[in-house]
């Protein structure tokens, strides 16, 4: 049995079903890109843990490569505004690439993210997100997600590389935080 962290409110995906769907997730991927030696760009930090998972069940060939971008500080919301504070070290021109994601929150970082990659000639962006969180995206906000983990309620999580001030990332489950914790 996972030992639960005494701020956690509410388990909502246990490190079990994580694992089971991010096995699925990988087989797949396997299929989709067996033979197009995808590279996989995963957002630090929050999606350090669902990389190194999901590359653990592909049966591919793939490389991997890491960019950093902000677009919520310590904050619970959405500044709105996002920034690369670490760019990729590999060149994209016509690369398959599959951006390997933590959660999808409002897409404003994904939606950036595409747009950049497209313009650097990627032959093609794709999708792989643990979380969806389960509210509007239409219009300009519309993203289309290939491969999702989970669908959420639009709540607040952490754990699995999610974080709230820098703290929870290492919880091998998602769960919500008790409210004190953000009143403390
Ligand atoms: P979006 O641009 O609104 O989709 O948010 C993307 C980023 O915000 C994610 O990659 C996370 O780092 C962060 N984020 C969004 N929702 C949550 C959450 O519920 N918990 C922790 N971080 C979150």
């Amino acid at each position: 049995m996972t030992k639960i962290h005494p701020d956690i409110a509410k388990v909502f995906i246990s490190e079990e079903q994580l694992a089971q769907r991010v096995r699925e997730m990988g087989a797949e991927i396997t299929q989709d890109y067996h033979d197009k030696d995808v590279i996989l760009v995963a957002v630090l930090k929050g999606a350090v843990y669902f990389m190194a998972d999901l590359s653990r069940q592909l049966d591919c060939p793939f490389t991997m490569d890491f960019m950093a971008v902000s677009s919520y500080g310590n904050q619970r919301d959405s500044s709105g505004v996002v920034r690369i504070l670490k760019d990729l070290d590999m060149d994209l021109a016509d690369r398959h690439v599959l951006i390997v994601e933590d959660i999808l929150d409002t897409g404003l970082t994904l939606k950036y993210l595409i747009r950049n990659f497209k313009a650097r000639g990627a032959a093609s962006v794709e999708i792989a997100a643990c979380l969806l969180k389960d509210r509007e995206r239409t219009g300009e906000n519309a993203i289309d997600v290939k491969y999702v983990g989970f669908t959420i309620p639009n709540e607040f999580v952490v754990g699995y590389g999610l974080d709230y001030a820098e703290q929870y990332r290492g919880l091998p489950y998602i769960g919500v935080l008790k409210p004190e914790v953000y009143s403390n």
